[in-house]
């Protein structure tokens, strides 16, 4: 039986979907929900059988998305996450390092380059009709760490939770592990330790402050479900069709799909963040009737309060319910949300359609699934510019070129998008080395036509440390290896 993957609003238990979701690795469709992970990126050796049995070993632990529903039914009746969750993912060069048939390889061509391969050209235009792009990221190797600088054959996510002390030292054992079951096969490369913040309501926030992970494509009923009782879909629909983020994969059977990881260390500068906003608060309360806060200044950045509620909805301090169901429709000209504010570039709700008369299935299919998680210090007020914080960033789509770089390339690193003289995604934009960014424009008078636009550069608060593509494959083919 072929497995429709136009499918949404799933349920977990339907029996149609039983051996693929045996099949699929978990965190795909829903968020594995830990708070506590371990990135473990493992180079392999030379002898391609003992790489293929070792890749077979570690999937015995791998947590399928059959296993992660039952456990989260298990955590909501015991009311402890104890189960320990893994995901195995696989670069283009370990892939080659398996020695197994071409054909069994994914063929996305980010991933077959890999993320270092900046000569690499793809076509990131909204039509396909413009010359197809060499480093559409923008990215600068010099600025990565050495780390990631060498060829990284795989990763693991270890993820658990419960108290500090205990998931650290499990996961710290679990590394152990892992670097004794490689030996003499290979080596790891790198470990990176990520860890869910949360502000005094227990919602996850990252490091500038701002409530984290409020939209995402939706799969499953009972995501869809939870997301109506939250504000319901009349303006945005959340849902998402399986293949935004599934695709066949090749190595295995008709029950058998994987997703494209793309895995970006961002360092963040948070007295950066706040002093720039500070800034901006400054020239926007010049000769204005009212005092704009540092605060306010921030959402305009993000597009959000940093309590989650969205700019365009409501001018002064954010209310508390984490709210989704918003669109752009009556702030066109982004009086409201600023059209260059993080979540208007990362996800315009409409106003590709509006602007180029494109079908709304394509801007929608630009959707990625996030699911990164922060790293280093907690410290939300540091005394310092640039300390060891920022996001782990891990986005799943089922297409890496027409998702998360289109998405970073035509969106966030376009001062072109929507339109000319929009500027840069304050957040994560990011030009050549060589380039200076142009200022936005930001607007004194929150919906108001006729308020004063001033200008204000507000860039560079994110940097890129290293990172890698990757195929997260299924269980069918990890399984089958030796
Ligand atoms: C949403 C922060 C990097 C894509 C958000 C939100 C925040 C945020 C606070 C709003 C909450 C939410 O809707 O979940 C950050 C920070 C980043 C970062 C601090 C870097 C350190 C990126 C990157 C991309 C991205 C690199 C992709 C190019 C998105 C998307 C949304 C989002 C798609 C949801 C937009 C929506 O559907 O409304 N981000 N982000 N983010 N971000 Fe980021």
């Amino acid at each position: 039986m072929s497995v429709n993957l136009n499918q949404t609003n799933i349920d977990l238990d339907d029996p149609n979907f039983r051996s693929v979701f045996a099949n699929l690795q978990g965190n795909i469709l829903k968020g594995h929900g830990r708070d506590y992970a371990r990135h473990v990126f493992f180079c392999l050796g030379s002898d391609e059988v003992a790489n293929r049995q070792w890749i077979w070993q570690m999937s015995e632990k791998v947590t399928s998305m059959l296993e992660q529903g039952q456990q989260h039914q298990a955590f909501k009746l015991q009311g402890k996450h104890d189960h320990l969750f893994v995901n195995l993912m696989l670069s283009a060069s370990g892939y080659r390092k398996l020695g197994i048939l071409r054909e069994q390889w994914p063929d996305d061509p980010a991933f077959l380059a890999g993320m270092k391969d900046l000569d690499q050209r793809y076509d990131t235009s909204p039509r396909g009709d413009h010359k197809p792009t060499a480093n559409p990221l923008n990215d600068d190797l010099s600025q990565w760490e050495s780390d990631f600088s060498q060829d990284l054959d795989g990763m693991l996510i270890l993820a658990l939770s419960g108290p500090l002390a205990e998931a650290e030292k499990a996961l710290t054992d679990l590394v152990a592990e892992v670097a004794q079951s490689l030996d003499g096969i290979g080596h790891i490369a790198v470990v990176q330790h990520g860890h869910v913040m949360r502000n005094d309501k227990q919602q996850v926030i990252e490091h500038f402050g701002f409530v984290d992970g409020v939209s995402n494509p939706k799969f499953l009923f009972s995501e869809l479900t939870e997301e109506y009782r939250n504000g319901g879909y009349s303006n945005n629909d959340p849902s998402a069709p399986l293949n935004l983020v599934m695709v066949p994969d090749p190595g295995g059977d008709h029950a058998s799909f994987g997703t494209y990881v793309v895995y970006r260390k961002l360092q963040q500068n948070i007295k950066g963040f706040w002093q720039r906003a500070d800034m901006l608060a400054n020239t926007l309360s010049e000769n204005a009737d009212r005092k704009i806060s540092a605060e306010y200044a921030g959402a305009l950045c993000v597009g959000r309060f940093q309590d989650g509620t969205p700019i365009s909805e409501q001018s002064g301090d954010g209310w508390t319910n984490l709210f989704n169901n918003f669109n752009f429709d009556d702030d066109a000209e982004g009086l409201k949300c600023p059209l260059h504010a993080h979540v208007r570039k990362t996800n315009p709700r409409g106003d590709t359609v509006r602007q180029f008369n494109s079908p709304p299935t394509i801007e929608r299919s630009r959707r990625i699934v996030r699911r990164g998680i922060s790293f280093g210090e907690t410290e939300r007020h540091p005394a310092q510019e640039w300390t060891e914080a920022g996001l782990l960033f891990l986005s799943f789509q089922a297409s890496i070129v027409d998702q998360f770089i289109f998405m970073q390339h035509t969106w966030c690193n376009s001062e072109k998008f929507l339109h000319e003289d929009v500027g840069l995604d304050p957040l994560v934009g990011q030009l050549k080395a060589t380039e200076v960014p142009k200022p936005q424009s930001w607007s004194k008078g929150w919906g108001s036509p006729t308020a004063e636009q001033v200008s204000f550069s507000f860039s560079g608060v994110v940097r890129m440390k290293g990172g890698e593509y990757f195929f997260m494959p299924s269980l069918h083919f990890l399984k089958n290896l030796p």
